[in-house]
């Protein structure tokens, strides 16, 4: 989705300016012959994109050469059987002379692939799929991918990440993951670096309910299956991605002229989950007031009950929560947390997943922004709480590069939360909202980097802050009490 950026970093050196036709497909260009000039004195070189985007932490994450701009994802999936069946298009463009190009896809298999409505070649390696047009794909150029799959979805397992993916539960399924997930059930570029907007269709047996990202664009049933639409309109990162299949008590309606979707599963009594997420809209609210506009067209939560999942991810304009967070009670702060990931993490994205603490870092300030909010301990008080009592392995994991086996530590989240507050501390509260607020509004919809948020904020406070933001991203002790600078 960020073209004219990754045209730019594309690797072929060359520069490629014009109409990037998304909406159109190559079909209408003249195809070039595989390595031969094209026209006169523009000798095109087609060469393979590459398997990874080159990430520092997960370089096979992704793929190099073209960017996404929209998926549509049509898939059946019967519980029953645990076989899912489908077809995804996506609408990309060539960001380097293409010869053959590269989707992750986990498992399943393969049936036809059609590039701008032509038969191509694929083939299978891992996790990779390989698709070979049949002519080259230019830079610059739009094309469309239509590739038809099924089988027995797996999830994916990392020993340092966890369990990521489709996961198969006892009526229906889950997927579900970060850093990666949706190339158990789609082809994908799987990296948040290329962000898309979504079009899902999902078909299961009639009784089921099938709740996925965005806005509800239809459903309808026939012959025993139901298919629900959903639409995520803006940009998405694919970990982003989710789809819940099962029996759900469902809330719909409105909220500043957005529809609302709930689901929580039957399998909880209604109770403190459905009391928690119907906090969602207010909570809302609230974090507009610190962080700017709500970035997305729809609101809404997801509350599941499997064992094999017990965190919440803040999968777009609709979070999934394990039911355990609401086990004890409401609560209302992890609303806040995965909500405020809709800002960040989501509407401004990572680059790099190095860079972690930029999302899970603000998203627990959020927490405790929320619990002053609340009546609640202020958010110093929460700071001090962390800085006198964090174990030794906080302050030895530098938050700014955890290590993938660090990636959700508590380094991560509460040191992360604590750089927040050094830094609110540091310019003081009226440069701190400036600053939240001006980076969402500037990278809203795009990906940034720590070293951008650093700028920033060194721009708006007009004060030095490499210092402080060395100390508690990087440093392996604890920093010192932040002071007003
Ligand atoms: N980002 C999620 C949150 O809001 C947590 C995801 C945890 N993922 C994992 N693989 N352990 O906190
Ligand atoms: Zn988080």
């Amino acid at each position: 989705m960020t073209l004219s950026r990754r045209v730019l970093r594309g690797g072929t050196g060359l520069l490629v300016t014009g109409a990037l036709g998304l909406g159109g497909c190559s079909s209408a260009v003249e195809p070039a012959p595989i390595s031969a000039a094209s026209s006169p004195g523009a000798a095109r070189q087609f060469a393979p994109g590459a398997p990874g985007v080159g990430d520092t932490y997960f370089p096979t994450y992704g793929n190099g050469g073209y960017d996404v701009d929209q998926y549509t994802v049509k898939v059946r999936y019967d519980p029953a059987t645990d076989r899912l069946s489908g077809t995804t298009t996506l609408r990309a463009a060539a960001t380097a002379d293409l010869s053959t190009f590269n989707l992750d896809l986990a498992g399943l298999t393969v049936r036809s692939v059609t590039v701008d409505g032509a038969p191509a070649k694929h083939s299978r390696k891992g996790d990779e799929l390989t698709v070979t047009p049949a002519s080259g794909l230019i830079a610059g150029n739009g094309f469309v991918a239509e590739i038809a799959y099924e089988g027995e979805p797996e999830p994916l397992r990392n020993e340092a990440t966890g369990v990521g993916g489709f996961l198969h539960t006892d009526d229906g399924a889950i997927a579900l993951g970060q850093p990666e997930s949706a190339s158990t059930w789609f082809p994908v570029n799987d990296h948040p670096s290329d962000k898309a907007s979504y079009d899902f269709e999902i078909t299961v047996p009639d009784g089921l309910t099938a709740v996925s990202n965005g806005v509800l664009a239809g459903r309808n049933s026939v012959g025993g299956w139901t298919t629900w639409k959903w639409a995520e309109r803006s940009p998405m990162a694919s970990y982003l991605s989710t789809v819940v299949i099962g029996k759900f008590r469902l809330t719909e309606g409105e909220h500043k002229g957005r529809p609302v979707f709930h689901a929580v599963t039957t399998e909880l009594p209604e109770g403190a989950a459905d009391r928690s997420i119907a906090e969602t809209v207010e909570v809302a609210d609230y974090l507009e007031s610190v962080f700017g506009p709500y970035p997305f067209e729809a609101y809404g939560g997801v509350v599941i009950s499997d064992d094999r999942i017990r965190y919440a991810l803040e999968t777009q304009s609709r979070p999934v929560y394990s039911a355990g967070f609401f086990r004890a009670g409401s609560n209302t702060e992890v609303v806040a947390h995965e909500l405020a990931h809709q800002w960040f993490g989501n509407s401004v994205s990572l680059a790099r997943w190095q860079d972690i603490w930029l999302n899970e870092g603000l998203a627990t300030y959020a927490e405790w922004l929320w619990t002053e909010h609340d009546g609640g301990r202020s958010a110093q008080r929460s700071f001090d709480a962390r800085y006198a009592g964090s174990s030794g392995q906080v302050w030895r994991t530098p938050p700014g590069r955890p290590g993938v086996e660090n990636l959700f530590s508590e380094s991560v989240y509460q040191r992360g939360a604590m750089t927040v507050h050094a830094l609110r501390v540091a310019v003081g509260d009226k440069a701190f909202f400036q600053i939240l607020k001006a980076w969402t509004a500037q990278k809203r919809n795009d990906n940034a980097t720590t070293a951008e948020f650093v700028a920033l904020a060194e721009r708006i406070s007009k004060k030095q802050l490499d210092k402080l933001f060395d100390a508690w991203l990087h440093g392996t002790e604890r920093p010192a009490r932040p002071e007003p600078l």
